[in-house]
């Protein structure tokens, strides 16, 4: 039987062999790459539904797919700010309906991973996992790399240790 390390890797090689999926690496997202984030949101929901005993394939391969979409999928409309949040969902969703093979567990997580911005409410216990995993990573990389916190937070601490 495989170990958790080699499920997840499976499921995160099926998406990076795809040529646009590898693009995102390439976006900038909450001051990192989007993929990264999209690693981020993926790997803490495969653990988190892995361990309360939910469909944890089904949970990463959504999360993997939940901000997928470029520049190139966005039109003037959608690149308005409040506008963006409300619709990615949906280009995303459509991105993965092109790329990939998806369960209806999926297709809820990418469209309802933006609640409570959007009125479209988590189905399953799978999407309110990726929901709330997208919030804290979110929060997270804000601070780490829109912010530097955890930089100044080690500035701050090296300053006392060596005072
Ligand atoms: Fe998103
Ligand atoms: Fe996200």
């Amino acid at each position: 039987m495989k170990d958790s390390k080699s499920v997840y890797y499976d499921i995160y090689s099926e998406f990076y062999n795809v040529n646009k999926f590898r693009e995102l690496k390439s976006i900038m997202h909450h001051g990192d790459n989007r993929l990264n984030h999209i690693n981020r949101v993926a790997k803490m929901s495969f653990i988190i539904s892995k361990k309360l005993g939910y469909d944890y394939i089904s949970c990463a391969r959504g999360a993997m797919m939940h901000d997928f979409f470029t520049k190139a999928d966005l039109n003037k409309k959608d690149t308005k700010f409040r506008c963006f949040l409300k619709e990615h969902p949906n280009i995303a969703l459509n991105n993965a309906n092109k790329y990939f093979d998806m369960n209806v567990i999926e297709e809820d997580i990418i469209t309802s991973h933006m609640f409570p911005i959007t009125h479209n409410r988590p189905k399953y216990a799978e999407s309110k996992i990726v929901c709330i995993a997208d919030k804290i990573v979110g929060i997270y990389e804000f601070l780490r790399y829109e912010l530097g916190f955890t930089y100044v937070l080690a500035y701050i601490l090296s300053v006392r240790v060596l005072l």
